[in-house]
């Protein structure tokens, strides 16, 4: 039995489309359910379902043998899982964005930046030696800025349509982002025909 961690949100209905196109499928109606533990037909699988951002968390410590997640989390989690397949879907940029004049204080040289990646907004920042307050928000990142909270955000673009209908656009681009399959390195080796035998299946039934 292989437990796979799927992200709550925007990715499940995907996610369990790709599973279903490999075979892997469940009688519950797990997009609807209140339920956070789903057995495949085949019981082969077992399904978990959690935040985005704790995927990489799970499959990192083995409670999922494997994961699907965006790569924007895993950067940002740093977690040490394997990625073997790229499984094209959830195509954006982790980007700065903001007002697209210039509100910075002249006096200080510091930049507010909203975000739900402190990490990979610091990293980027202190690569250009650029002072930055990270200020954490969870979501509505795209608020901060209109209302004084922060300078600029570091967020997700998918359509750019958020950005739009609230005056922001994006000033840079840090990374491309998709959904990613996510190993655990251990159950990689343990487990390897299964593992082995589920990444060709998806591959296959990736569009
Ligand atoms: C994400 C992201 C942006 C928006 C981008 O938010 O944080 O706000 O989607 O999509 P777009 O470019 O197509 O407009 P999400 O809907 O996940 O909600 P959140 O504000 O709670 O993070």
């Amino acid at each position: 039995m292989l437990v796979i961690a799927l992200c709550k949100g925007r990715f499940l209905d995907p996610s369990l489309d790709l599973l279903s196109r490999a075979g892997i499928r469940f009688a519950d109606d797990v997009a609807s359910s209140r339920k956070l533990i789903f057995q495949s037909d085949d019981k082969r699988f077992r399904a978990v379902l959690v935040k985005p951002a704790d995927v990489p968390t799970y499959v990192e410590y083995g409670a999922a043998d494997i994961g699907i997640a965006g790569r924007d989390v895993v950067m940002e989690s740093r977690a040490d899982v394997l990625q073997p397949l790229d499984l094209n879907f959830g195509f954006c940029k982790i980007a700065v964005a903001g007002p697209t004049e210039n509100r910075t204080s002249a006096t200080n040289p510091t930049i507010r930046v909203a975000t739900k990646y402190p990490r990979i907004t610091l990293d980027y920042f202190n690569a250009r030696g650029i002072p930055v307050e990270i200020i954490p928000l969870n979501g509505s990142i795209e608020l901060a800025p209109l209302i004084g909270l922060a300078d600029r955000i570091v967020d997700l673009v998918e359509t750019g349509r958020t950005l739009k209908e609230n005056g922001l656009a994006v000033l840079e681009v840090i990374a491309e982002s998709s959904a990613k399959l996510l190993i655990n390195r251990a159950g990689y080796q343990t487990k390897r025909a299964e593992v082995l035998t589920l990444i060709q299946a998806l591959e296959k039934a990736r569009s």
